[in-house]
Order: structure tokens, then C-alpha cells, then sequence
């Protein structure tokens, strides 16, 4: 068992505790006046996050199958800062259990993971499963329903199998029909212990990686037009996923959600102009799986710009494709919660970059920052709490006030007395709070991105989201809790007081 050392003043954060958790006893909930609203709602979850590529390790461990993040990494070494690669990582394959203790020492109620689609399918199909992967996460969730943590499991978060590269990965449309093979298979293993389900983490950022600037594995540049082709099957994949769900497995109960994400797009100036290009923003991202799966079809701003372009360059097919009359009632209403992932917020103002034809150019707006808004160790992550308020705002006007779950939200700092850490979560609990209480958003849920550093993609280790730090250059991979986890450890147990 790795230490888990305790860092700070206990007594301090005790008797703010009580006193917290006295006035709340004190006055119930909806009598509060707005300002003393200190705590969450009863039964609002917190939980915290990890994926499955950044932290398992174990690449190659007992039969799994190789991820379009091994080939890649393992193929361009110079992808990755420090040419790293996530081979060991935090090595959770062999000390999930580890992971499930700290989690329940920091008081989580909810862990989010996800699933290496190679580990249990090494060629990405369900005619051979590697009985090794099954196990594995039979018995991370058996130890975490064990320790009081219930499992929130996403289905893909970003590491495909290589064998379905091959032949296209998510540009290819036979990947929505294997995408389902695949679920069928892990709601009929785990589904009577697994009540929430994620099925793509972050279509958005999946498009850039076969669409963007060397983004992500697996790489392929297709600027304008592999982004918009894979975002049309990772929507597909989720349609049909939910609907074998709901003829399937809907006795078993669980909640199913994409977790959408991008920045809050705020207008630069009150123009006219600027506050289209906002809204463009938000269309482009969020918008462009969340509108599909709520309404049907891609939003009319999308269709509209992204056929124009494509017709002045000639082309007699639209780069966006088309979804058919059957695929749009399949997409419709596909999900039961919006989880969503929040990090910052982009100024946005009216204007034109990228190379023809690209998402950027179709979406015509260009990005900054507030210079007030303070920085982190990440170039793109700044410090902007009333986005989260914001955003959810926006998510409530445009979809009728889903049941929301902040499926991520974190902050990178490697120092172990993490203090911009905790007060980036202090502020932005405090906009939920402020969402949930004067702007009556139906959020019921936040889970921390992350509970450990990990392989942050491009940045390697060189980005530590975790409210605990991994010594990488220790083969125990020995994990220690930050400044942070303590305070969210005092946190939660304030929360409990008011169950
Ligand atoms: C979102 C992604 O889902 C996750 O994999 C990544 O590590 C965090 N953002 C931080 O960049």
C-alpha cells in the first residue's frame, strides 16, 4: 500500500466545517437567503475522474490489444512532450485498488472511469474478448461498490482500438454498428452494477484528432472534413448505443450521457457581430453533439455555414454529411443527463482563420483571452469560474433544463502545496452553487478531473491534474495527496453532514 501522507492543519478546516454544517442544519435549504446558500444541494454527488489510457498502464498486459495511443506514441515518440508515453503511467492496471482507497479516504461517492476498449476487445470486436480485461474491471467496480463508491464508466475516452484504425476508426461507418457490439457486450457484463454510463468522452475533442493540428492519435490531419466525418459517427455510434440500451438493458435502470465539452464562448464586445460569433462557438462545440442528441439534427447554423463553403469550393457533396430520416429519430433523445466538461472560457469576436476548408474557417470566429484572467501551467486553461455558471445557464435555455453532471472540471498545478488549485474549486463550486440556487440548472453532480496526475495527452506528465501527485521515477508509482485533496477531503465531509 503506497502512503498516503496528509498534508495541512486539521483543526482549522474542523471548526469551519461545523460552523458551515451548523447553519445549514439551522435553516433548511429553500429558506436560506440566496448569499448564505454555502453548500450544495442534498444528494448532489461528487466524484472524481480518470481515464483509462492515461492511468492503467499495463499496455500490453495479459492479452490487451494495442490503442491508436500506443501506435502512436510508440510509432512518433516525438508526439508527446519529453517523448512519453503512457506504457506504465500511473500503472492502476495493477494498483486500482489504491486508487479505490484514496478516493474513499478524500470522500468521493462517485468514481468516473473509462473502459480500453482493447483490453476487453483486443481486436475491437466482440468475436474474441480477452477474458483478463473483463476481470479487471469486474473488479475495480466490485472494490469500489465494496468501499461505498459507485462506478460512472465511460465507454470510449479516446483509445480505439488499432485494429479498427486499420480499417478507418471512426471515419469508417461500420465503427457505429462495432461501437455497439462493444456496449452490448459491457452492459450485459456490468450493467447490473454500473448505473451510469458515458459512451464517448469528448466527441469534440475526438474530431480534432482526425481533423485538427497534430492533435491527438490517431493523427490524420484531414482538416474541414475527417473532423466532420468522425463526429458524424461518434454520433451515430452513440444513437445506436443508447437505443440497444433502452430495448435491452433499460431493466437494469442506468442513466446514459455523452460528456460534451469546449470552452464557455463569451462575447468579446456587445457587437452584433461578436455575439453571433459566440453563439457560433458554442454551436460548433457543444452544440454540434448536444444539439443532435436533444434535437435531432445538426444545429441549423452548422448546416448552413458548412454546405455554403463546401458549395463555394466547388464540391457537389456538403463536408458536413447528412444524417437520414431513420438516423435522426435513432440520435433523437438520446440522452438522460448532459455531462459536462468545463475547464475555461474563450473571448470570441467575429473573423476568419484557417486554411480552406477547415472547422475554424466554417465557424468564423476568432479567440483570446481576458488579460485579467489569471493563468495556469496549461497554456489554455485560464481561470474563469463564472463560465461554469454561465455555460450551464446555456445548456439549461437550450435544452430545456437537462439533469446536468459536471462530468469534468480540474485544474493543473504539480506544486504539492496547491493552493490555486483549491481555490480554483472553491470558485467554481461557489458558480454551481449560483447555477443551481438563483439560476435554478438541474446539476445534481461534479466529479474532479482529476483524482491522480496522469498521461495528459501531447503534455505527457509535464500537466499534473491530480489533488494527488504520482512520483513517475518510483516504480511503486507512490501517490501522495495534495494540499487540495485534503481540502476537498474537509469539503465532502461537511457535505455528508447535511444527507
Ligand atoms: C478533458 C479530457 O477528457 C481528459 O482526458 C484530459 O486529461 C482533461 N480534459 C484535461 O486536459
Amino acid at each position: 500500500m503506497a502512503q498516503h501522507t496528509v498534508v495541512g492543519s486539521r483543526m482549522s478546516y474542523l471548526s469551519l466545517t461545523l460552523i458551515l454544517a451548523f447553519s445549514q442544519l439551522v435553516f433548511s435549504d429553500d429558506k436560506l437567503p440566496i448569499a448564505a446558500h454555502t453548500m450544495f444541494p442534498k444528494g448532489f454527488m461528487f466524484g472524481a475522474a480518470t481515464a483509462a489510457y492515461q492511468v492503467e498502464g499495463g499496455w500490453n498486459a495479459d492479452g490487451k490489444g494495442m490503442s491508436v495511443w500506443d501506435n502512436y506514441t510508440h510509432e512518433h515518440p516525438d508526439f508527446v512532450a519529453l517523448n512519453e508515453n503512457a506504457d506504465v503511467s500511473d500503472d492502476s492496471y495493477h494498483l486500482y485498488k489504491e486508487d479505490v482507497q484514496l478516493l474513499k479516504t478524500i470522500g468521493f461517492q462517485v468514481y468516473r472511469f473509462s473502459i480500453s476498449w482493447p483490453r476487453v476487445l483486443p481486436n475491437g470486436r466482440t468475436s474474441y474478448v480477452n477474458q483478463a480485461g473483463i476481470d479487471y474491471y469486474m473488479n475495480l467496480i466490485d472494490d469500489l461498490l465494496a468501499n461505498g463508491i459507485e462506478p460512472m464508466v465511460t465507454l470510449f475516452h479516446w483509445d480505439l482500438p488499432q485494429a479498427l484504425e486499420d480499417i478507418g476508426g471512426w471515419l469508417n461507418p461500420d465503427i457505429a454498428q462495432l461501437f455497439e457490439e462493444y456496449a452490448d457486450l459491457m452492459f450485459k457484463t456490468y450493467g447490473d452494477k454500473v448505473k451510469w454510463w458515458i459512451t464517448i468522452n469528448e466527441p469534440f475533442s475526438v474530431v480534432w484528432f482526425y481533423g485538427g493540428n497534430s492533435a491527438g492519435a490517431p493523427n490524420l490531419n484531414l482538416h474541414g472534413t475527417g473532423d466532420y466525418l468522425s463526429g458524424h459517427n461518434l454520433l451515430r455510434a452513440h444513437g445506436k448505443a443508447y437505443r440497444l440500451y433502452q430495448k435491452k438493458y433499460s431493466h437494469q435502470g442506468g442513466k446514459l450521457s455523452m460528456a460534451f465539452c469546449g470552452p464557455m464562448c463569451q462575447p468579446k464586445t456587445d457587437s452584433k457581430d461578436d455575439i453571433a460569433a459566440a453563439e457560433r462557438c458554442y454551436q460548433f462545440s457543444y452544440g454540434w453533439f448536444a444539439h443532435p442528441v436533444f434535437r435531432g439534427d445538426y444545429p441549423p447554423v452548422m448546416r448552413e455555414l458548412v454546405d455554403k463553403n463546401s458549395k463555394e469550393e466547388g464540391r457537389t457533396v456538403s463536408r458536413l454529411p447528412y444524417f437520414t430520416e431513420e438516423e435522426i429519430k435513432e440520435i433523437n433523445g438520446t440522452v438522460d443527463f448532459f455531462g459536462m466538461n468545463y475547464y475555461t472560457t474563450n473571448l470570441i469576436n467575429d473573423g476568419v482563420i484557417g486554411d480552406f476548408p477547415s472547422v475554424t474557417r466554417d465557424a468564423h470566429y476568432l479567440t483570446s483571452f481576458d488579460p485579467s484572467w489569471p493563468s495556469s501551467e496549461a497554456d489554455w486553461l485560464k481561470i474563469v469560474p463564472q463560465g461554469i455558471r454561465l455555460l450551464a445557464k446555456k445548456v439549461k435555455e437550450e435544452y430545456n433544463n437537462p439533469t446536468l453532471i459536471v462530468t469534468e472540471n480540474g485544474y493543473p498545478q504539480a506544486s504539492m502545496d496547491d493552493y490555486e488549485r483549491i481555490s480554483y474549486f472553491e470558485s467554481h463550486f461557489s458558480e454551481l452553487r449560483r447555477a443551481i440556487y438563483e439560476d435554478k440548472c438541474n446539476i445534481i453532480g461534479h466529479t474532479t478531473w482529476s483524482i491522480i496526475d496522469n498521461f495528459e495527452w501531447r503534455k505527457g506528465y509535464t500537466n499534473k491534474f491530480g489533488v494527488v501527485s504520482v512520483d513517475f521515477n518510483d516504480p511503486k508509482r507512490t501517490r501522495t495527496l495534495r494540499r487540495s485533496a485534503e481540502w476537498l477531503q474537509h469539503y465532502l465531509a461537511m457535505h455528508k453532514l447535511i444527507q
